[in-house]
């Protein structure tokens, strides 16, 4: 610990001292044992005087319990500057300790499953419940409780991948992430051209667009995009590039959208998840997500 800091421990140290100490003399110097009946303070309101009688005994108790309780938590519990309690208790090693409980629990029951290949593990009904927690306690905040998606978050459940959806491919995602990288080109093509790729683009699902259009797009198209979407337009799972002739979109269908998408880019990203699940947890899920569209 830093000189600064452990200044200011003290200070608070000291400061928490003298509040406990302080409280402490003026509750044994102003309490008043004995009753003596006549004795009054002096105020005089509108006539009625005010008696000083003593504080009920049970009453004065309570202060001198609330100090000791205060007292004994500051010795034990983490509270007075940088001390950490004669427990060393914190939130990390409650964490830490409730861990540890879960891993005795579930260990054996994780390990079994992880020698199990994915086709197998969805027909095994305890191991897609455990799957499918941990979804909607890691993934669901992005994927959808429904692992249904939303635009920029592809839906899991169908048979549209972008980069796979063996067995292989879902857990080469998880454990290392995905990184969608669709160049931006609003600074080589001018607004015409966007247009006339964007047309081009939607008559690939087979929507209507002008005619003029579609054929320059399609020019621009081969010279621009084909290195990632395919000659054919249906995408390349290497690079996660979508297939554009499908009518399943991952940022959404509107002219309006695919216009922003060529103009501005993409760069979809989700984030590798070894570290954070590790392999039992990760199999499961990865299992779970198989099964969604499996079975
Ligand atoms: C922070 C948001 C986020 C979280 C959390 C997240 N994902 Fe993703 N995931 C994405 C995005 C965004 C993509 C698309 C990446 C791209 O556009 O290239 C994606 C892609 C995927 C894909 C590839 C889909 C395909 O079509 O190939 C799978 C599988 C997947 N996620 C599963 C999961 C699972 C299982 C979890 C939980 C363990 C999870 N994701 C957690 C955002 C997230
Ligand atoms: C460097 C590779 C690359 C090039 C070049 C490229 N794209 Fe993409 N494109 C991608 C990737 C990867 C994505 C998915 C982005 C993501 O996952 O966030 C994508 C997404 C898109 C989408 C969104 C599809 C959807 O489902 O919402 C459209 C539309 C699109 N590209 C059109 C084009 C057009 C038109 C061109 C040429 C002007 C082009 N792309 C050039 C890689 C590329």
């Amino acid at each position: 610990m830093n000189d600064m800091s452990n200044f200011w421990s003290w200070w608070i140290i000291v400061i928490v001292a003298i509040i406990i100490f302080g409280s402490f003399i003026v509750l044994h110097l102003t309490r008043k044992m004995e009753d003596n009946g006549e004795e009054t303070t002096g105020h005089v309101y509108d006539g009625i005087e005010e008696y000083n009688n003593p504080l009920p005994l049970w009453w004065l108790n309570m202060f001198y319990l609330t100090l000791a309780f205060g007292i004994g938590y500051l010795f034990l519990y983490p509270g007075l500057g940088a001390y950490k309690g004669y427990l060393e208790w914190s939130k990390e090693s409650n964490y830490q300790e409730e861990v540890a409980e879960a891993e005795a629990k579930y260990g054996p029951l994780f390990a079994q499953y992880l020698n199990q290949p994915i086709p197998a593990l969805i027909e095994n009904e305890q191991a897609m419940d455990m799957g499918k927690r941990i979804f909607l306690n890691v993934c669901a905040a992005c994927h959808g409780s429904d692992a249904a998606g939303a635009p920029g978050f592809p839906n899991l459940t169908d048979d549209i991948w972008l980069y796979g959806g063996s067995p292989e491919k879902i857990t080469e995602t998880l454990v290392n992430g995905r990184n969608g990288m669709m160049t931006a080109f609003g600074e080589q093509l001018n607004e015409e051209q966007i247009t006339q790729l964007t047309s081009y683009v939607v008559s690939l699902s087979g929507r209507q667009a002008p005619e003029q259009e579609v054929a320059e797009g399609g020019k621009l198209f081969a010279q621009n995009c084909v290195a990632c979407h395919g000659a054919d337009a249906k995408g390349n799972q290497a690079l996660g590039a979508p297939n554009l002739t499908d009518n399943d979109w991952l940022y959404g269908r509107s002219r309006k959208v695919i216009a922003r998408t060529i103009r501005n880019g993409r760069q979809g990203n989700m984030p590798a998840h070894q570290e954070i699940l590790g392999d039992a947890k990760l199999h499961l899920v990865a299992a779970y997500v198989y099964s969604l569209s499996n079975k």
